[in-house]
């Protein structure tokens, strides 16, 4: 069975930067023999967190906000590895990006440790001029320290700086290192 890479894209832009960059990791992934998936999560219904705590008690059946999330959750359970795309915003991810990562709060109330063994590729752009002015690395702590707590791993970052849609392409060695970053995720 081919391994399954599930994108979550947190750019409104469907052709922006961070997406072009996650679409390069997938077709480095594929060539590594894996399946991909896209969620573009500007489009979906999602909902902050209501800290209701629902989904931590015991016997839980899961996150009590009935949104597109719900889909969510069995989908990221479904896939061996996880892309996450997003654009610098205010010096940090997007603001799709982390209200998917709060609802991740919710996960273990589905299966039984769901991060342990998950493999991660993270992918960012932002218009300064590097990782650290732009803000970039703000949400790199925030993967690290999230994903490190749960116990998932994050095979690589991904990141570059690009203001218009599309820009990120001119930047070959970029999408180089996308692509090598999707053989990564797959092959270990
Ligand atoms: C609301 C908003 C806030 C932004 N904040 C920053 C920022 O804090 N630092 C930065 O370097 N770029 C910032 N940018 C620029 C974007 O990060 C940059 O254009 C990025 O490549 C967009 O990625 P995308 O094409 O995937 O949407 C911001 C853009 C927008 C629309």
């Amino acid at each position: 069975m081919a391994e399954k890479v599930l994108v979550l894209l947190g750019s409104p832009r469907k052709k922006g930067n961070s997406a072009l960059l996650a679409g390069e990791i997938i077709r480095g992934a594929k060539t590594a023999g894996a399946a991909g998936e896209s969620v573009y999560l500007h489009g979906k219904k999602i909902a902050p967190c209501n800290s209701c705590y629902a989904c931590q008690k015991e016997k839980s059946r899961g996150c009590a906000i009935q949104d597109d999330m719900q889909d969510i959750y069995g989908k990221l359970l479904d896939a061996d590895a996880w892309v996450i795309a997003s654009p610098v915003y205010w010096f940090t991810m997007s603001a799709q990006t982390k209200l998917f990562m709060d609802r991740l709060f919710a996960l273990p109330a589905y299966a039984k440790n769901p991060f342990s063994g998950r493999r991660i590729a993270i992918a960012m752009t932002y218009g300064g001029e590097d990782p650290f002015d732009s803000g970039c690395v703000n949400a790199f702590r925030t993967f690290q320290d999230a994903f490190g707590y749960v116990g998932a791993t994050i095979v690589g970052y991904v990141y570059g700086s690009a203001m218009g849609a599309g820009e990120i392409l001119s930047q070959r060695k970029k999408m180089k290192e996308a692509f090598e970053l999707g053989k990564k995720l797959v092959s270990g």
